[in-house]
């Protein structure tokens, strides 16, 4: 089943205190206010601390993911390279860590100077991925502070006609989507391509359940950290009063679904108070709040994944350590 999306939900909340980031609070107020399974949008797990934390969870023993997604890119970013002759511009969505794109910027600059647009809507996200790729020779960085679709919307027009625009997705992003919202997001990036333009998408693997389920509940507990943040981040920015000890992570496998769900398990039955939304919620002993879905693909998954968003699947590299794949697509 996927997710049900939040806005269908009907909303009649009164006194909405304006000092309070209305987006987030009108989020919150509607994934904890529906009937059946509460949930609150994977996006707000990244404030200033949980970006932080999500950075340490990149290099857990549990967590595979980043490395994998890594070594791939150092393989093989000369063939990924030699895939997409003439000149091109770079546009990446997210603006990732230094340490992976370099990679590629590096493959491509061998060849000819080159444009690169990190997109990200946070301004410190951007300004840490250009400090870590600054001085590349032959790679000019030209930050995009947009939404991903805005942002690939201006790295396409600023390319000029005989450039092709290869798009980066790592980092297995794709997987935090639902089924269908991944499908519309492909084809609104396919809709601003043009033919010979390629998307580089990382997608982690399904791969034996102990790892799946170690990877989001590692020892030192730092996933554990990163999801109840979200809590503590309700209380800092919402004036909730959320008793964060009164929760405990959870990672569970959907194996129908094939995805890792995160969610936060209320330890006892109680009653929270949130001020910006004029509200108090009630938790059962047990009850959870779904914070995040992450799927695992099979790897013929990729490929009609291609196809039924309008790309040609032309190359795939596979992690052999860490089951994860590189999809090299094209358009036309
Ligand atoms: C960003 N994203 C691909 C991560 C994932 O694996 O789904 C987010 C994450 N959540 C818990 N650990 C990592």
């Amino acid at each position: 089943m996927a997710r049900s999306a939040l806005s269908k939900i009907d909303m009649s909340f009164p006194a909405l205190d304006l000092t309070y980031d209305l987006a987030f609070a009108r989020d919150v107020a509607l994934g904890l206010t529906k009937s059946g399974q509460k949930e609150l949008l994977s996006k707000y797990l990244y404030d200033e601390l949980g970006s932080i934390l999500f950075d340490a969870i990149t290099v857990l023993p549990e967590y595979g993911l980043t490395r994998a997604d890594s070594r791939l890119l150092e393989r093989h970013s000369a063939e990924i390279a030699q895939a997409l002759p003439g000149p091109v511009a770079v546009a990446e969505l997210g603006s990732g860590t230094g340490s992976k794109t370099r990679h590629i910027l590096q493959a491509f600059a061998g060849r000819h100077p080159l444009k690169y647009h990190p997109i990200d809507i946070s301004p410190t996200a951007l300004e840490k991925c250009r400090l870590a790729l600054d001085g590349i020779p032959g790679v000019e960085i030209e930050p995009l502070h947009a939404t991903y679709l805005q942002g690939l919307e201006a790295a396409a027009s600023r390319r000029s006609a005989h450039e092709s625009l290869l798009v980066l997705f790592l980092g297995s992003s794709i997987g935090n989507f639902d089924f269908e919202p991944a499908r519309r997001f492909m084809r609104d990036v396919r809709s601003i391509l043009r033919h010979g333009d390629a998307l580089l998408l990382g997608v982690d693997l399904v791969k034996a359940l102990p790892r799946m389920l170690a990877a989001y509940d590692d020892s030192l507990r730092v996933t554990a950290a990163f999801n109840l943040n979200l809590l503590a981040r309700i209380n800092r920015e919402l004036g909730g009063e959320f008793s964060v000890r009164q929760f405990e992570h959870e990672a569970r496998y959907n194996d129908e679904e094939s995805r890792i769900e995160m969610h936060l398990r209320s330890r006892v039955a109680q009653t929270v108070r949130i001020a910006a939304i004029d509200r108090t919620i009630r938790f059962e002993r047990g009850e959870t709040i779904w914070t995040e879905s992450s799927y695992k693909f099979r790897r013929s998954e990729v490929a009609d994944l291609a196809v039924q968003t309008g790309f040609t699947l032309r190359a795939e590299w596979v992690d052999k350590e860490w089951p994860f794949a590189e999809a090299l697509l094209r358009v036309g």
